[in-house]
């Protein structure tokens, strides 16, 4: 947790920001897996936790515009949960040590919302993603549980982007750590990997490394010998000499800030000629972006120009023909690159994506492009200092979408159809930092930055 100034001061500045009425934020609840009492790991909701701190079940708050007033309601624990859960703080207490002054037991929410309601007050309320809290918000407002998110405040939802975009000095050291923790999980896999193993070992000991230093991953880990699938979560490949291993994941450490990089890897410790020459195509746009990425730039000219290098580099192996400029324009590189260049990361590996993606990633009045790889770019803002995001270029070879295009005769006079026939089963690459702008340029995040260019890889796999 931050000092209790922190807190103060962030609500301070998000009531400012938004024109009155009161400000709705619900916590996570525990959430079962298989029967009630056997839940998945908890995780607090991220502007909850922004906000006010608290790291535990059962809560929410509202901040009251119009009069200043803050509140936290949750229920104090009684003899029984002490049984099982041991010794607890009160509501009050906690409530407390965030600079909140007035606590109330949890139904008391409802009453409050409904006699505010009833007065005719504007009531904020932000999009919800989980089961439990949209039954709660739609008992609250008298509609249903579908109809809950149509209320959504625009106003709320963006003056929390505008706050939780840049990043404060005490977030960026937290998510300096976490990227620490996520390379030693990525470091770990590197000098691990051996032929024959299962790819799910190499999950294994990732993730231990991650539950042994901080939290628990910051989202599904994907690694897998079929990297051209963009989130692949099969892991039940033996490791085979010869191929190539996509490994995205990150770390989230206790303070809930996340890491999320990706590194593929040649099985047996060398590439081979064809995948070093693609493999040298992502690693070269992954630096170029970050030499890019400054203050005053878009991400999309980021994305771009990275799509660019990308497409010069495939033409220089023969396998995209033609002028480069038009390539990029028609929309070329989906065929390669599928995704975007990056999303900001914080609080939440995708940041604040619950809230939606576009409030997020673009600036008002930027439309999202509806291309293949363009229209999956999370982030397209003009950067500014203390945005973190992500840069993951990547290129892969997808058979079942080069065939369609094939079949549509799609950009044929700019991809060479016959040439990637050989690549089928090449599989993808994908390489990942994450960085921060600055006032200058940007930095990459973490102390030190995993291995990347072929070289580096090669002898960090010999170790
Ligand atoms: N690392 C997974 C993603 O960015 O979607
Ligand atoms: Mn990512």
């Amino acid at each position: 947790m931050f000092t209790k100034e922190t807190y103060i001061s962030r609500r301070k500045k998000l009531a400012a920001s938004v024109s009155g009425g009161i400000l709705v934020f619900l916590g996570n609840n525990e959430s079962p897996s298989n029967y009630p009492d056997n839940t998945y790991i908890f995780r607090q909701d991220s502007t909850f936790l922004y906000y006010f701190g608290l790291d535990k079940p059962g809560l929410a708050a509202v901040i009251d515009i119009d009069c200043g007033g803050e509140m936290i309601f949750g229920d104090d624990v009684d003899i029984d949960d002490i049984i099982w859960m041991g010794p607890q703080k009160s509501i009050a207490d906690q409530a407390a040590e965030v600079g909140v002054g007035k606590t109330y037991p949890f139904a008391r929410l409802s009453t409050f919302l409904a006699e505010a309601l009833a007065k005719g007050r504007k009531l904020h309320c932000l999009p919800q993603y989980r089961a439990d809290n949209l039954i709660l918000m739609a008992d609250i407002l008298g509609c249903k549980p579908a109809e809950v998110n149509d209320g959504k405040s625009e106003e709320f939802i963006k003056a929390i982007v505008a706050q939780r975009l840049i990043k404060e000095p005490c977030e960026i050291e937290e998510i300096d750590r976490a990227c620490d923790l996520g390379y030693a999980m990525h470091y770990t896999a590197m000098t691990l990997m051996q032929p024959g193993m299962l790819e799910q070992e190499l999950v294994g000991a990732m993730e231990g490394v991650v539950i042994s230093g901080g939290y628990m991953t910051s989202f599904p880990t994907i690694l897998s010998q079929h990297g051209e699938t963009l989130h692949n979560h099969m892991h039940d490949k033996p490791l085979t000499v010869g191929k190539l291993c996509v490994i995205d994941a990150g770390a989230e450490i206790a303070s809930h800030y996340c890491s999320d990089f990706t590194r593929t890897l040649p099985v047996g410790g060398k590439f081979d000629s064809r995948q070093k020459d693609i493999y040298t195509i992502v690693s070269t746009a992954n630096s170029f972006a970050a030499e890019m990425a400054r203050p005053g730039i878009t991400y999309r000219e980021v994305h771009l120009a990275a799509c660019r290098l990308m497409l010069q580099g495939l033409k220089n192996v023969g396998l995209v023909k033609g002028d480069i400029d038009e390539a990029l324009a028609l929309g070329v590189q989906g065929m390669f690159m599928p995704h975007g260049l990056g999303h900001n990361m914080g609080l939440d590996v995708h940041d604040m994506e619950n809230l939606g993606e576009d409030y997020v990633g673009y600036d008002p009045g930027q439309e999202r492009i509806r291309q293949l790889g363009l229209g999956s770019l999370r982030m397209a803002r003009k950067l500014v200092p203390g945005h973190v995001i992500t840069d993951e270029p990547g290129i892969y070879f997808i058979p079942a979408l080069i065939e369609q295009w094939k079949a549509e005769d799609r950009f044929s006079d700019f991809i060479n159809y016959a040439a990637l026939e050989s690549y089928y089963d090449f599989g993808g690459i994908r390489l990942e930092d994450d960085i921060l702008i600055t006032e200058s340029g940007c930095r990459r995040l973490g102390q030190k930055r995993l291995p990347i260019t072929v070289e580096e890889v090669e002898a960090a796999m010999a170790r």
